[in-house]
Parts: C-alpha cells; sequence; structure tokens
C-alpha cells in the first residue's frame, strides 16, 4: 500500500470539496457581494476550531444526467465549532452547487448537525443561500425538506435555533428558518417568500418585484418575519455571535454571566427628569434601557416592527435579561396585534432558555379600533397575556408611567405571577385613563348641563378628582400589587438586587402534554 498516495488522494478529495462548485461559480457569488458557504463559516466560528462532517456525501439522484455531475458535499457545508469558546453546530448552503438547492443528502446532513446539537445540547445556526427544492430530485427533495422542519420543531425550546438568510430563500424552504427562533436578512440579496414574483402574477395579477415581495424591508417593517436586518454579510454574522453570547447553551442551562465592571449601584440622576410633566407627552423609553442596563448595551429585536413595543437583550450585573417595554414614543406605546405577537414570541423564547425578564410598564391600554377587533386583537393580546403568565423565569417589573385596563394586567402584573413589581412615583394604575372614566362615570351628570362651558368645568374639576385619586401607584401599592415605589434614579440598582434575590426560583407549571395557547 502506498501510504502517500492515499493521502494524497484524501488531500486531493477535500481541495475538491472545497472548491465547492468550481472558481467561475465562486466568482459569479463574490460578484453578487456574496460570500461562499465556507468563507461565511470561517467568519462564524472562532478561528481554527470548524470541524466538518460529511464532506465526502454526495446525491443519490440519476434522473436528469445527475450522475455524471456530482460534487463533494452536495451543496451544503456541516459541522460544529466554537463561538467565544462555547459549542455551535453549523449548516451553511452552498449556493455555487446546484444553486445550493436541498437534495435527500444534503436535507440528512442538515438533519445530522441537528441531532447532535440536540444530544449534545449546542446552539443550531443555519446559514441559508438556496434555491431551494432540488428540482431533479422530486419528492425526495420535499422529504427532506421535511424531515428538516421536524428537527426544527423537535429542537424548538431545546437548544437556540439561528437562521441567517443570505441569499434566496423561496417556497416552503421558508418555513424552516420560521420554526427557528430569529431570522437576520441581509439588506441586498437575502429575500424570502412562499410564491416568487412570477407566480404571484400569474394567480393575484399583482405585479411585485423580489425586494418588495420579500426582501429584509418586508419582513423587518411588515410581516414581522425577520428580527434582524443587517447592512451585509460579515454584519449579519457578527450579530450572530453577539446574539449567543447572551443565550444558554440549552434549555437546562442557567443564562449565562458575563464579566461586569459597571457598578451595580451607578446612579443616574436623569432618569428622575426623564417623564415629561404632561403625562400626554412621549419620551423614548430606549434612554431608560440604556440608562439601567450594564455599559448601555441592548441588542434590539424586530427593531423596526411594531415599535410601539420594545424588546431586546442586555445584561444586569452580567447576567443575560431579555427586555420588554412599552414605547411611549410610537403610539403612545399602545398594544395592539403586532406589538403582542411580538413580545409574546420574545418572552416565550426567553422563558424557554432560562432567560430572566425585566419588563417596564408605560402603556395607555389596548388599541380599539374595528381594524384591531376584526383582525384579532382578542386572540393575539391573549397571546402575550398567556406567554407572562406561562413563564417561570425571575420576572421583574417596573411601571413607569400608564398601566390602564387589561394592559395593567397583561404587562407582567403580579397577578400573573410577577416576582418583584415596583413602580415609579409618576406611575398611573387605574382601569383607564382619567377622560374615557369621567364620560362614563358622569355622563347622566354632563347630559344635565346645558352650557357647553360649564361642561367643560365640571369635567375638569373631576378630572382632576380621579387624578389625584387614581393616576397614583400609591392604591396598588396599598394592595401590595406594587412592591415598592422606587425612585427613578436608583432604578438599576434596585433590579439588580431583585434579579439577585431571585436567582433561586423554582416555579414548574402544572404537569400537561402540551399548552392550547391561543394561536
Ligand atoms: C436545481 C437549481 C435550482 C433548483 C437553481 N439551480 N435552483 N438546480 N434545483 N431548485 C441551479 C441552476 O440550474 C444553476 O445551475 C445554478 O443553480 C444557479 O442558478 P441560476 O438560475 O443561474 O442563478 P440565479 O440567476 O442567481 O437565480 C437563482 C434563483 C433561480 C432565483 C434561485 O435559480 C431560481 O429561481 N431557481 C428555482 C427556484 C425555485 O423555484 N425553487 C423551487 C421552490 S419550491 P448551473 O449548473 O447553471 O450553475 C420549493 C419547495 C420546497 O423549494 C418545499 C418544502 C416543503
Amino acid at each position: 500500500m502506498n501510504f502517500e498516495k492515499k493521502i494524497k488522494e484524501l488531500l486531493d478529495k477535500r481541495e475538491l470539496a472545497k472548491a465547492g462548485g468550481g472558481k467561475k461559480r465562486v466568482e459569479a457569488q463574490h460578484k453578487k457581494g456574496k460570500l461562499t458557504a465556507r468563507e461565511r463559516i470561517d467568519l462564524l466560528l472562532d478561528e481554527g476550531s470548524f470541524e466538518e462532517f460529511d464532506m465526502f456525501v454526495t446525491h443519490r439522484c440519476t434522473d436528469f444526467g445527475l450522475s455524471e455531475k456530482e460534487y463533494y458535499s452536495d451543496g451544503v457545508v456541516t459541522g460544529y465549532g466554537t463561538i467565544d469558546g462555547r459549542l455551535v453546530y453549523v449548516f451553511s448552503q452552498d449556493f455555487t452547487v446546484f444553486g445550493g438547492s436541498l437534495s435527500l443528502a444534503y436535507a440528512e446532513k442538515i438533519c445530522k448537525v441537528m441531532d447532535k446539537a440536540m444530544k449534545m445540547g449546542a446552539p443550531v445556526i443555519g446559514l441559508n443561500d438556496s434555491g431551494g427544492a432540488r428540482i431533479q430530485e422530486g419528492v425526495n427533495s420535499l422529504a427532506g425538506y421535511a424531515d428538516i422542519f421536524q428537527q426544527n420543531i423537535l429542537a424548538s425550546g431545546v437548544v437556540p435555533q439561528i437562521s441567517a438568510i443570505f441569499g434566496p430563500c423561496a417556497g416552503g424552504a421558508v418555513y424552516s428558518p420560521a420554526l427557528t427562533d430569529f431570522t437576520i436578512m441581509t439588506k441586498e440579496n437575502s429575500y424570502m417568500f412562499v410564491t416568487g414574483p412570477k407566480v404571484v402574477k400569474t394567480v393575484t395579477g399583482e405585479v411585485v418585484d423580489e425586494k418588495d415581495l420579500g426582501g429584509a424591508k418586508t419582513h423587518s417593517t411588515k410581516s414581522g418575519v425577520a428580527h434582524f436586518v443587517a447592512e451585509d454579510e460579515k454584519e449579519g454574522i457578527m450579530l450572530i455571535r453577539k446574539m449567543v453570547s447572551f443565550f444558554p447553551q440549552n434549555n437546562l442551562e442557567e443564562t449565562p454571566l458575563a464579566p461586569c465592571e459597571d457598578p451595580i449601584d451607578r446612579i443616574d440622576s436623569t432618569l428622575n427628569r426623564v417623564i415629561p410633566d404632561n403625562p400626554n407627552k412621549p419620551y423614548d423609553v430606549k434612554d431608560v434601557i440604556h440608562s439601567i442596563v450594564d455599559y448601555s448595551e441592548f441588542l434590539e429585536v424586530q427593531q423596526s416592527y411594531a415599535s410601539n413595543i420594545v424588546v431586546g437583550f442586555a445584561r444586569l450585573n452580567g447576567m443575560s435579561v431579555g427586555i420588554v417595554a412599552n414605547q411611549p414614543k410610537y403610539l403612545a406605546g399602545v398594544l395592539d396585534i403586532n406589538a403582542s405577537k411580538k413580545a409574546a414570541r420574545f418572552v416565550r423564547f426567553c422563558d424557554a432558555f432560562n432567560i430572566p425578564l425585566l419588563t417596564l410598564v408605560d402603556v395607555p391600554g389596548f388599541m380599539p379600533g374595528t381594524t384591531q377587533e376584526y383582525g384579532g386583537i382578542i386572540i393575539h393580546g391573549a397571546k402575550l397575556l398567556y406567554a407572562y403568565g406561562e413563564a417561570t423565569v425571575p420576572k421583574v417589573t417596573v411601571i413607569l408611567r400608564k398601566a390602564y385596563g387589561g394592559a395593567y394586567c397583561v404587562m407582567s402584573s403580579k397577578h400573573l405571577r410577577g416576582d418583584i413589581n415596583y413602580a415609579w412615583p409618576a406611575a398611573e394604575i387605574a382601569v383607564m385613563g382619567p377622560k374615557g372614566a369621567i364620560e362614563i362615570l358622569y355622563n347622566g351628570e354632563l347630559k344635565d348641563i346645558q352650557s357647553e362651558e360649564e361642561k367643560k368645568k365640571y369635567v375638569v374639576e373631576k378630572e382632576k378628582e380621579y387624578v389625584e385619586k387614581f393616576a397614583t401607584p400609591y392604591i396598588a401599592a396599598k394592595y401590595g400589587y406594587i412592591d415598592d415605589v422606587i425612585e427613578p434614579k436608583n432604578t438599576r440598582f434596585r433590579i439588580i438586587r431583585a434579579f439577585q434575590s431571585l436567582a433561586t426560583k423554582k416555579v414548574l407549571n402544572p404537569p400537561k402534554k402540551h399548552s392550547n395557547l391561543p394561536l
């Protein structure tokens, strides 16, 4: 046996695999401003940490002359490596081989890494760039997709799953990213749709291009399918590295702790002035978030979708937390269908992965109107209510200003097992705001007053009475629904202390097959 020859043979085969679909196709990929599957993995993982599986896998299709066209890896590069020293599993679709289209062998490779990720308890990262089902493989390709979906479903809530869309992602293929926890798109070259522009035109007559139909802007502002938009692939990959730093490896691990030199008792006097004197004036709740979290670092999720609620990850004394905050700057922070869905999914992710929840409340209520009612605000609002009520992670809530009506109950109130609930001194906690309350409470009296001027005077007087009596945190505090009224400038210290006290919290929901949450 010529051992050297055998080694050369191995190295040659490796080179062949690494060449993907060949020089010309790699050049075409670069020309579009895209990286290759392997270049993406190199950027994603710690240097030299990648271990590849199934490099020598090829498809098994003999139709359409495919037996003469075989490429090692078969259009997807799979394996494991580390991000900041922590194990992750990865698959990276290679557009240079059959347009990254999915064969059965290719699907098996993806399922293998997902299976390993679940056994080892490590995140799965999928880098998507594919023409969809490999047409030549017919139903075998569809079977492969369905196998992946099944793995996504089983892995959901067990290990974090992240999808980046770095090219086309069309047809049923979009359902794999949709089943994962977070989806990142890039501004260019990235699109997702169930049916492409041509089919849309045939079926509905609508004329729309790829970008408008399923580009990053569409999915980050209109549909909410994309959680993050990156300028380019490099930024998208760095975002994935950052994201996983906030997550535990799996559902059995505690939330990660990072070293923190930002003092826990850092006082910020500007918070004492952040709430405007006029209760109807907006402010930016992100100023409050930046002030209280470690080093002002906040990784916002779905930044441009349902901006009336802000969700994202930060650290408090080094501990990862998920933050949900009403945003008075948009639609006065009202809860509507999209905001409820956005926050509910986020709360459930955090709860699945033991990430404590900080909720900052300033909400005038649920959005009224036929659009919302016909759209099912009842069922969608119930999602958020359900998510908070189901969550067993430590939950700390601060009512910054308004907490009216059902929205008070929903936003991690004491009654939905909020562990520690604080309010700032200007908090208004009541069934409804003064204007609506007076119209209902004094409807009879108002009818009897003839002069408009007298009516106005009466309303102003009654509103003042109502505000003095109800627009305060002290009634809720009197019943123990609020554990303490805190000075805004001390918020960081008080919530860190609260979370520290909750570190050993153990709560179990009643055993069941699964819940029937209002989908
Ligand atoms: C086999 C495919 C392919 C596919 C692309 N290729 N898509 N091969 N099956 N689905 C091959 C091309 O033949 C070509 O091979 C190479 O990939 C690059 O494709 P181009 O068309 O030259 O590239 P580009 O112009 O950039 O266009 C990319 C594209 C287009 C937009 C993705 O190729 C396209 O529309 N493909 C079909 C997409 C599609 O309809 N897929 C099925 C979706 S339905 P050569 O040898 O020339 O390099 C689906 C069902 C899933 O996926 C259901 C799951 C439940």
